[in-house]
């Protein structure tokens, strides 16, 4: 049988980006070839990371708490003692003034993309469409395919400053062409950047920020590679919460990753 799809479930049975690379990754190592895999995601198990969590599931295989996490629906905000532990280092580690309403803890990344990606780009009751603005492309693969409104996806082009003596280049956001306007529902992007590793300025930050707030616009910034872990940048970064001037309810998304583990939490104002 093969069942009507409608316009959601069509668009929701293509291949996103993570699948089309899992697929190819998948046919690749079944070709037999003498392939090194060096991706997607966490293609080596460091020991002692995996020591670790061998020891925290023992903890909690013993532990009095065993039968409240596997046996019960926990809150949808997420498990408290890890939003509590969240909301504690970020405020004790970055001096901020966090309340636990700011955290909410999700099975992956990809789920609050997704969640995004539909409540604020996409058509508003009254049929307006709101884009989901990428203002530097390439971009984590990822996010193609996570709007249930492909029409409301907007990436713009980035520019490149190259320094031919020195032998290198960088992307930038191109702020000649970059809008941000009332159209915008959102605007997201990865810093550091997955594919590229770039790291967008401080400066580039704040300014898209202020571009958004103009608008009462989301600044979601996924920062699955900065500090304080896993701190894959390899340039000067500082982790910008973004904040808002305005009254908007900008908000300002963190997905870290750990190794051969990812906890997924957003913080918002
Ligand atoms: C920029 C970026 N964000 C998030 C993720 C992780 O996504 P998820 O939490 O859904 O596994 C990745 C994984 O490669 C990534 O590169």
């Amino acid at each position: 049988m093969k069942p009507v799809l409608t316009r959601f479930g069509n668009q929701m049975s293509h291949l996103s980006g993570v699948r089309a690379v899992m697929k190819d990754i998948v046919e690749a190592t079944r070709a037999g070839k003498d392939f090194i895999n060096l991706s997607a995601g966490n293609p080596v198990i460091l020991p002692e990371v995996e020591q670790m969590w061998r020891d925290c599931t023992a903890k909690l295989l013993s532990s009095a708490e065993y039968g409240e996490v596997v046996c019960r629906y926990g809150a949808s905000q997420g498990y408290r003692p890890l939003v509590e532990a969240v909301l504690n280092d970020f405020n004790g580690r970055f001096g901020l003034n966090l309340s636990d309403r700011n955290i909410l803890i999700t099975p992956g990344s990809q789920s609050l993309y997704f969640y995004a990606a539909n409540a604020l780009g996409g058509y508003t009751a009254d049929g307006e469409l709101k884009q989901m603005v990428l203002p530097l492309s390439p971009d984590y693969t990822g996010y193609g395919g996570i709007s249930l409104t492909p029409e409301a996806v907007k990436a713009y082009k980035s520019a490149i400053e190259i320094d031919e003596k020195g032998h290198w280049f960088k992307y930038r956001p191109d702020f000649n062409q970059l809008e941000i306007n009332e159209k915008t529902g959102f605007v997201l992007f990865s810093r550091p950047c997955n594919p590229t590793g770039n790291v967008l300025s401080d400066d580039e930050v704040r300014q898209i920020a202020a571009m958004a707030s103009t608008h009462n616009v989301p600044v979601l910034v996924d920062s699955a590679y900065a500090p304080p872990f896993p701190s894959l940048n390899f340039t000067e970064m500082t982790p910008i919460l973004v904040t808002t001037l305005s009254t908007a309810p900008v908000c300002q998304r963190q997905v870290y990753r750990e190794n051969d583990w990812e906890l997924r939490w957003e913080l918002s104002r």
